[in-house]
């Protein structure tokens, strides 16, 4: 006799799940079209000086194009004087217009699209010798001095000066411009309850925290009116006591998206003042790192990096946790970064819901594994997490275990 009851032990209908998305596959991104899902994250690369970019700088994003990411981030660029973290970081002032159109030209030619990261450094920027400038007045152990808060009018200017820095970026050929809200910088300060202890219309409520950032990024939209895709690399969590969250920065997230005002958001997490690690996890090389710094702040690190430097195990992948739940909560495209070696990790983040993956050190390390996995000669790559490279970034960010004859820039 046939029953017409489902037989218990017939394995479960299962229902097709969405086709996996290819990761060589192109992305439109506001208006640029990219060739693919990946995208160069910034890393500094120490090669400006005065005048701006050097050639090194040029033919290491040049060389990183080449190695088949779709988008190349030209790393943090102060958009004012004083909002620089080191002293030899790019101002984004007229000087700099010939070797960033140069970067936008090299970067072309060999068919990848090109952004600059731009930010104030905040209470970092005290590395310049400069007083730093932050929400409230703090302590910077990078200067050794209290920071400066912010008053009306410098707000006021540095809002003008992110719409300058995103429009000479559109005039020299660049095609995104990425807002820097993380990592303890100015705009990341403001957002949270730690570094932003002010009881104005910039301070108090999550509301008053986020109102000059989300001026600053209006202000770049407006100002690049379309041509240029324009993401935000935000925090999710501050990975300090009393600092932005991640229910909080997923209201700052949405907000963003409701006005409108971003192509895409970037999720990183953690604080260059406060706790640097938490962004990198992996090795701390807290003695090479030192040896980057002038006295009194080297012996400082000497003596006390190992407690300011804490740090975390690495993890193939490590945001994934975090950063699946903003996936859930907006609609706007993502990119994901943080800890990919794996191309299956890169599978799995596009299979999360996230647009675009952004990597970092496996860049320094092979600048041409995108086209190696492309290819099949590599399912992943060979970067060890030692963060020697951090220690670089005062004179030419390079992987140390890189042959020279192969290092983009050099
Ligand atoms: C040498 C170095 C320099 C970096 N410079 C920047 C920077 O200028 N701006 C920024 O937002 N993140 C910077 N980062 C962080 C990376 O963009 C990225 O968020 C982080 O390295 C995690 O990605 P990964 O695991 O793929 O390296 C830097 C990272 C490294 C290793």
């Amino acid at each position: 006799m046939v029953s017409d009851r489902p037989r218990s032990d017939a394995p479960p209908a299962e229902a097709p799940g969405p086709p996996s998305v290819d990761p060589f596959s192109p992305y439109r991104l506001g208006p640029i079209e990219l060739r693919n899902r990946f995208v160069k994250a910034a890393t500094f690369e120490g090669m400006s000086d005065h005048d701006g970019p050097t050639d090194q700088l040029v033919e290491f994003h040049r060389a990183i194009a080449a190695g088949g990411v779709a988008l190349s981030t030209v790393a943090f660029c102060a958009v004012s004087e004083e909002g620089r973290a080191t002293p030899l970081e790019m101002v984004l002032q007229a000087k700099a217009v010939p070797g960033l159109t140069r970067i936008a030209e090299a970067v072309h030619g060999e068919g990848a699209a090109v952004s600059a990261q731009i930010g104030h450094a905040g209470a970092v920027a005290a590395a310049t010798g400069s007083r730093g400038r932050s929400p409230s007045p703090m302590f910077s152990p990078m200067a050794m001095r209290r920071t400066k808060a912010v008053d009306d009018d410098d707000i006021a200017r540095i809002t003008a000066d992110f719409a300058a820095g995103a429009t000479m970026l559109a005039d020299c050929g660049f095609d995104a411009v990425e807002v820097h809200m993380g990592h303890g910088y100015l705009l990341s300060g403001f957002l949270s309850p730690r570094l932003n202890r002010r009881n104005d219309r910039w301070g108090g409520s999550l509301e008053h925290r986020m109102r000059f950032p989300r001026q600053a990024v209006e202000a770049v939209r407006r100002a690049v009116d379309g041509r240029l895709a324009v993401i935000v690399k935000l925090n999710m969590t501050d990975g300090i006591r009393g600092g932005l969250g991640p229910e909080e920065s997923r209201l700052v997230a949405r907000r963003l998206e409701a006005d409108g005002t971003v192509d895409a958001i970037e999720l990183t997490g953690g604080s260059s003042l406060q706790n640097p690690m938490f962004l990198f996890k992996g090795d701390a090389p807290v003695q090479e790192l030192a040896a980057g710094f002038k006295q009194p702040i080297r012996l400082g690190m000497q003596l006390f990096g190992d407690r300011f430097l804490h740090s975390y195990p690495f993890e193939e992948g490590y945001f994934r946790p975090l950063a699946q739940p903003f996936r859930e909560a907006l609609d706007l495209p993502l990119v994901y970064v943080g800890g990919v070696d794996h191309l299956a990790t890169v599978r799995d983040v596009l299979d999360d819901g996230f647009e675009l993956v952004a990597m970092g050190r496996a860049l320094l390390r092979e600048p041409d594994l995108i086209e190696r996995y492309r290819s099949g000669a590599a399912t992943e790559g060979e970067c060890i997490h030692c963060n020697r490279c951090m220690a670089m970034i005062h004179h030419g960010t390079h992987c140390p275990l890189l042959d020279p004859a192969e290092r983009p820039g050099w």
